[in-house]
């Protein structure tokens, strides 16, 4: 880390301590009454299909719900910090020099305003589309519009895997070459940091390595340590500086994380390192992230990001580095503003059951695609479940976890700023407690004490509903994803 000035360090104490008082929309009972008002049987009765199907959707896998618990804990163990911007690198503002993107219009999409078959992911009066042709499927089922930046310039195209494991997706990864050499790396993609690393001469490490004697252009620092810390383990190395791509876009001297070990839980993990997408105002190594790079070196059609992820499929997910992709979508984009720029963070109003509000919150959701499951502050949380009657904290998982009876159709949604965005029931189900028993296990979880009573953590269980877009003009846009039709 450069070691800014105390002036520096104030301005941007101050900067940030601006940001994070958001302007937020009052919801009031308006928005309430709205949307009990606005639910269509139609919806519901899709809602009740679903749920019924993932009743004999199988058991709880309590080892990796746990394992990412205790990982949430130890990667936001800082976040009181960061969200009052102590201890913050400079905020490059990238974005600088790109106009403001505009989601292409879906007005070219062969599309209708019926409902989409099975659930609906958008609050009910939000129009939705169904489409003729699954595009995911095949290339040549492309409805009418390729995936385009706004503008002309390069757009990149990171194809994801999704490791799903019983009824999580639990990581998603994809292809990165690195060094003179191009060694392709699975690299598991994150917005919830914003530290890129690999193993490097990591010994006893069970995944690939970068083999830098492959590269003629990597540097390393001896001085320079890096060590990220998770919930059960952490990497440790130096910082070093190689060529980082995906296909023909590249960044010759991308600083990342040379990691020399690596703890054991990585092994189990298909991925070989991690790309941190967050703001580089809270990279560890002091460094822009690749995609702060790619911007500044405007080497892109758009200063966005968009990330669709797909449900229990391994194939179709993908990042999409400044572009939109509408194929992936079947709505308009809703956007949120960023409320500081370090997380993806953005306004949490609450929760929503069957249209039902629970108490208002005041919260900071950090969207963060490293991260499954949803995590919430203990009081939220249990507002949250005493809307689902039947439901209890399941202690027999340690604190955080929640049952609710399995048989009960829910329609859960998060009020961000103001709206209700829906998750697709089999996300918020994470499976029986046991073969026979009829209590499910909740994919909201309570975060415990010493966590920020404010901070919410919003990840794959949502987005695989909601197609996101991270815009550094400082939003995230949520467009219904494909996966609900
Ligand atoms: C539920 O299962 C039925 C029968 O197997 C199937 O026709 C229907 O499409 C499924 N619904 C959902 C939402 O998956
Ligand atoms: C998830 O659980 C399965 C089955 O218990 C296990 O094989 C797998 O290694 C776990 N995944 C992670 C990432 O811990
Ligand atoms: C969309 O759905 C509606 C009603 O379900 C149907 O009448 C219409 O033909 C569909 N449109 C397309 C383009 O498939
Ligand atoms: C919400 O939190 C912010 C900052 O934490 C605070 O400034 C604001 O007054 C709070 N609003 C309400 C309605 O509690
Ligand atoms: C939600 O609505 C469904 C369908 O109307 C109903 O069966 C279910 O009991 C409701 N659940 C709760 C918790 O209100």
């Amino acid at each position: 880390m450069s070691s800014p000035s105390w002036t520096l360090l104030c301005f941007l104490v101050l900067a940030f301590s601006a940001r994070a008082s958001p302007v937020r929309q009052d919801l009031g009972s308006s928005l309430f009454a709205h949307v009990n008002h606005a639910k269509s049987s139609r919806a519901e009765q899709s809602v009740s299909t679903a749920v019924q199907n993932i009743t004999d959707a199988g058991m709880f896998n309590a080892a990796n719900a746990t394992k990412e618990l205790k990982s949430v804990m130890a990667k936001y163990a800082n976040a009181d910090k960061v969200l009052a911007g102590i201890g913050l690198h400079p905020d490059t503002h990238p974005e600088q020099g790109y106009p403001k993107f505009s989601p292409p219009s879906l007005s070219n999409l062969r599309v209708s305003n019926g409902a989409p078959n099975g659930f609906s992911p958008a609050l009910p009066d939000t129009p939705s589309f169904n489409t003729t042709t699954d595009p995911s499927e095949s290339a040549d089922g492309i409805i009418g519009v390729p995936p385009v930046g706004p503008e002309p310039g390069v757009t990149v195209h990171m194809p994801l895997t999704d490791y799903n494991s019983g009824s999580m997706d639990i990581l998603y990864y994809g292809p990165m070459q690195f060094g003179s050499g191009g060694t392709s790396m699975q690299i598991d993609v994150d917005t919830g940091s914003a530290d890129l690393w690999v193993p490097v001469d990591c010994k006893g490490c069970q995944n690939k390595m970068f083999q830098t004697s492959s590269s003629t252009t990597y540097t390393s620092s001896s001085t320079h340590k890096c060590k990220i810390t998770y919930g059960t383990g952490q990497i440790s190395g130096t910082l070093a500086q190689d060529s980082v791509a995906i296909g023909p876009v590249n960044i010759p001297r991308q600083t990342f994380c040379a990691a020399h070990k690596v703890s054991d839980d990585f092994d189990e993990e298909p991925s070989d390192g991690l790309l941190g997408l967050a703001f580089g105002s809270i990279a560890q190594s002091g460094a822009p992230t690749w995609f702060e790079n790619l911007l500044e070196e405007k080497k892109l059609a758009a200063s966005v990001f968009s990330v669709h992820l797909t449900r229990g499929k391994a194939k179709g997910s993908e990042v999409c580095f400044g572009c939109f992709d509408p194929t992936k979508t079947m709505g308009p984009v809703m956007w949120n503003p960023v409320i500081s720029r370090t997380y993806w963070s953005i306004a949490m109003d609450g929760l929503s059951v069957n249209g039902t509000q629970s108490p208002p919150a005041n919260l900071t959701a950090a969207v963060d695609t490293g991260t499954s499951l949803i995590y919430l502050p203990d009081s939220v949380a249990s507002d949250f479940y005493s809307l689902i009657p039947g439901s209890a904290p399941a202690v027999q998982y340690g604190a955080g976890f929640y049952t609710f009876p399995c048989d009960t159709a829910l329609s859960v949604s998060l009020v961000l700023g103001g709206q209700a965005y829906a998750i697709h029931p089999s996300d918020f189900n994470l499976g029986r407690t046991d073969e026979d028993s009829s209590d499910c296990v909740g994919g909201i979880l309570a975060l415990g004490n010493g966590f920020p009573t404010d901070l919410a953590i919003v990840g794959d269980e949502f987005l695989k509903s909601w197609y996101s877009v991270f815009d550094y003009a400082g939003r995230v846009g949520f467009a219904p994803s494909v996966n609900n039709r």
